[in-house]
């Protein structure tokens, strides 16, 4: 008898487990959403970044439909992609590819005008002429909620006002003038730089000058002009638009929320509205796959600790000059310890013995190896974050975008060092690396950055979660946004009441002047009259 009702318990268990697992799929099922997740840039590090956003939706419950370049294989049920062409930037500029390393010297106004602006609308364009997309347009799909990504590609956001839904945008960087612009977030011009333009001390007068130009030309030709371009693709490609279509301008400052790849702790802390959550670092999560064997031997080998150098998927190694090479292969040769290094060939003539190097290498089980002792990127955000993640002091060498600012940032931080491209001789990368290893501060110092930037009440993923399905509760919580996006430039800026005031000012400084002028001469004339009458 009683050994029948200690079966019965386990099996009772598993039953009520099952209702409550159930249960739990209705609520979850009762407040899913249909969501319209637009990531077509084709920049595989931008993905990166956005991709567990809408995996994380769907895994859910979330009805996900996500226009994207890069295909996953392994999804929910109820993630669905539609396809883009994934166009590099310049096969969209109709040229052949530069040496990257020739992009170190272009000024971040080149940089808008030759590659991004250009760039920008040729990929949307692509984007939004593709088959597939035009096919999902023209259905009689709905959704609750489109977000998208902030870069470079506004005419997507159109797609809010065509499913009359909420619209949240994802940046895969930090603070920047646009998306200040988009919320009327305040503008920081004398603490925090444009993402993309180098500046070395930003709040200095000259930072703070050089910051104010470039943030002035960026704002007139992206507002003016940028988005005049992006609106005509819009209203060409996204069909049934409600009449009167408004300006995208208009249509973008109707953001509900903004999801930004910063966190204070590592970026410029700064005021933020409600509405533009920090949510940086959000791609990064336990490696839970192991290297490969032969790879995972040389680094646990590697008792004096090794050296990784890769420079992402877009910086490769193999374009490096000949006099950049060489210095590269002498530095490492006197290193005399490991140095791992991502190198886009089959060969590499005159390779050292200690020198390991592999066309690709998984670089988040590599960063957490315990004998790692230094990382020589590029500098791109996510690689930086990936170390930051594991506490792995960093040698930057800043080839373009927000690449100089990140490593800038880190060095003043005391967890890397900067070492500008151009700089590049054997003796010097050799004494910058030969600093970094021998010195134990900068390890300290990553760790304990490390330890502030994943000090948070929520994860950045769960984080973003809770903000987004926010705004799909709260129909797009309008009262989060601020009451400056109805006000006008002048209002906004409070520029008519400092004229006024300015005006007040002058005009009692002209009285008083005026008063004291007159009574000097009633006066002088006084004196005149009692001399004479005197005489
Ligand atoms: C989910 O989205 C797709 C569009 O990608 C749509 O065809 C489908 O009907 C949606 N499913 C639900 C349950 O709304």
């Amino acid at each position: 008898m009683s050994s029948v009702l200690l079966h019965a318990i386990p099996e009772l268990a598993i039953m009520l487990l099952k209702i409550c697992a159930f249960l739990f799929y209705l609520t979850i099922y009762s407040e899913a959403a249909n969501i319209l997740y637009v990531i077509p840039f084709t920049t595989k590090s931008h993905y990166i970044t956005l991709r567990p956003i809408g995996l994380e939706l769907a895994r859910r419950g979330h009805n996900v439909t996500v226009i994207t370049a890069h295909k996953e294989n392994e999804h929910p049920p109820n993630y669905h992609q539609v396809m883009v062409k994934a166009t590099k930037i310049w096969e969209a500029l109709g040229g052949k590819p530069p040496n990257v390393f020739s992009t170190v010297d272009l000024s971040a106004v080149k940089f808008h005008n030759n590659v991004i602006w250009p760039g920008g609308l040729a990929l949307t364009e692509e984007a939004l002429q593709t088959p597939a997309v035009q096919e999902l347009l023209s259905s009689d799909a709905k959704f609750d909620l489109v977000i998208s990504e902030q870069f470079f590609q506004e005419a997507f956001y159109g797609l809010a006002y065509k499913y009359n839904a909420p619209l949240a945008l994802v940046t895969t960087f930090g603070n920047c003038m646009r998306h200040n612009f988009v919320t009327r977030n305040p503008l920081q011009l004398a603490t925090v730089p444009s993402e993309l333009l180098d500046v070395q001390e930003p709040t200095s007068f000259s930072g703070r000058l050089k910051n104010f130009y470039f943030t002035v030309y960026e704002l007139f030709w992206w507002k003016f002009w940028y988005l005049e371009k992006q609106e005509h693709l819009m209203k060409k490609y996204i069909p049934g638009l409600r009449e009167p279509i408004p300006s995208l301008y208009e249509i973008q400052k109707n953001t509900s929320l903004m999801l930004v790849n910063s966190h204070f702790s590592v970026d410029s802390p700064m005021p933020y509205l409600p509405n533009i959550v920090e949510i940086g670092g959000v791609h990064i999560t336990k490696s839970n796959s192991s290297l490969p064997k032969d790879l995972q031997k040389y680094l646990d080998d590697a008792d004096d600790g090794f050296v990784y150098v890769n420079f992402g998927s877009n910086v490769r190694s193999i374009e490096l000059p000949e006099e950049k090479k060489q210095a590269f292969l002498k530095v490492f040769k006197r290193l005399k310890r490991t140095v791992v290094w991502k190198w886009e060939d089959d060969n590499l003539d005159q390779k050292p013995d200690n020198v390991i190097v592999r066309k690709w290498l998984p670089q988040k089980e590599i960063l957490a190896h315990p004998n790692i002792r230094v990382f020589v990127s590029h500098g791109g955000l996510i690689g930086t974050q990936e170390a930051l993640y594991n506490g792995v002091p960093i040698i930057g060498v800043p080839i373009y975008g927000d690449q100089y600012n990140n490593i800038l940032a880190l060095e003043e931080m005391g967890y890397g060092k900067l070492l500008q491209y151009n700089d590049i001789t054997e003796e010097r990368m050799y004494g910058i690396i030969a600093e970094v290893l021998n010195n134990e501060s900068f390890t300290k110092t990553a760790k304990e950055v490390s330890r502030r930037f994943w000090d948070r009440p929520m994860n950045a993923l769960d984080t973003a979660m809770y903000w987004i399905e926010y705004i799909i509760r709260n129909n797009g919580a309008p009262y989060m946004k601020s009451q400056a996006i109805e006000l006008s430039w002048l209002s906004f800026s409070m520029l008519d009441v400092y004229i006024f005031i300015g005006f007040l000012v002058v005009s009692s400084i002209i009285f008083t002047i005026k008063v004291i002028k007159i009574i000097n001469t009633v006066l002088c004339s006084r004196k005149t009259i009692d001399k004479k009458k005197k005489t």
